[in-house]
């Protein structure tokens, strides 16, 4: 019996320091100090032995069990603590690597522009307003002074859905629309897309405008002109002059267009302004009279300024973009210079 516990002892040693595992350490555990452990089996068959005997065996049985257990215990650790050094060394967070670079969008030129233009006017205490795209016949030309077959639609090219419904060619459609639900004084824009069959380097099929207007008792050409110039002195700095032009449109009389001094000569004279030192920037006018009778108001009563611009030709005159087409070809190269 003494020679057995021995030999278990000895045993349990050798396997023990020979173990290369934390797992292999556990089923060692079990193998010897288990419930159907080796060494329990000893353990339990105590009683079997004589009674003088027995104070004996059971101190040195239980001396082989702590001798064991410390063993396998000291082991134990020495593979956590390696185990744990092996993830920390693998799985180390480097904190001085740099970190992902997240891309960030941004808005498209057009959007900054109208942006920009809109947070003027609603400074100004204008109001945004919003009309279809798809629009009546009437609202985009009959009620603006164009009857049917008047040589002025030719100025434009109509894209028609039906003989009475097109889409929209300017945002001037939104004039008599928000006319009829409301009284003066008005104090409007009303920005969007508009469409026409139109293709070159300053001309697409589709692109933005914001159009004006203020009603009221006794506005006059002035106030036209006032608030015309804090517009672009914002937008192209105050030493941007201005230059009214008389021209025609239907549903304004007087009517103008607006120049700006070139933005890049300054006014001197290049190939961006022909040699003119001026820009076109705005149509503009009175409102007409006519388009008033339209909208239910009382032309004698009532006066009142118009005036609408191309988006992407101001975002082109403040950049010194030269080909319109870019601002839809979504050209990442483009569009990241904004
Ligand atoms: N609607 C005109 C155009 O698209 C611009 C304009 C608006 C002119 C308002 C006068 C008054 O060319």
């Amino acid at each position: 019996m003494l020679n057995d516990i021995l030999s278990i002892k000895n045993l349990a040693r050798e396997e023990i320091e020979k173990a290369e595992s934390l797992k292999e350490i556990q089923d060692l555990k079990v193998k010897y100090l288990g419930k159907k452990g080796i060494l329990t089996g000893k353990i339990k068959s105590l009683g079997s032995i004589p009674q003088e005997d027995r104070r004996e065996y059971g101190r040195i049985l239980n001396e082989a069990k702590i001798y064991i257990e410390d063993l396998l215990g000291k082991y134990e650790e020495t593979f956590n603590t390696a185990e744990l050094n092996k993830i920390l060394q693998t799985q180390r967070i480097d904190v001085t690597v740099p970190g992902c670079y997240i891309p960030i969008g941004r808005l498209h030129p057009t959007t900054q522009v109208l942006d920009e233009i809109i947070k003027i006017f609603t400074s100004l205490g204008f109001n945004v307003e919003e009309g279809p795209e798809i629009e009546l016949d009437f609202y985009n030309f009959e009620a603006l002074n164009m009857p049917k077959n008047h040589p002025a639609r030719d100025m434009q090219d109509t894209f028609y859905i039906s003989d009475d419904v097109v889409l929209r060619t300017h945002t001037s459609s939104v004039q008599v629309r928000v006319m009829q639900n409301n009284v003066p004084p008005l104090r409007v824009i009303a920005p969007g897309k508009v469409y026409r069959c139109d293709a070159d380097v300053t001309h697409i099929p589709m692109f933005h405008q914001l159009e004006g207007f203020m009603v009221d008792k006794n506005i006059t050409m002035s106030d036209l002109k006032g608030v015309l110039e804090v517009f672009i002195h914002m937008v192209f700095g105050v030493d941007t002059k201005l230059r009214f032009r008389p021209s025609f449109f239907p549903f304004t009389e007087p009517s103008a267009e607006i120049d700006i001094s070139c933005v890049i000569c300054k006014g001197a004279g290049c190939n961006v302004c022909k040699n003119t030192g001026w820009l076109e920037i705005l149509g503009a006018g009175m409102i007409n009279p006519r388009v008033f009778e339209m909208a239910g108001y009382d032309p004698e009563e009532y006066t009142g300024f118009a005036f609408g611009m191309g988006i992407e030709r101001v975002a082109m005159l403040k950049y010194g973009i030269d080909d319109i087409r870019l601002f839809y070809e979504n050209d990442k190269r483009f569009l990241e210079q904004f």
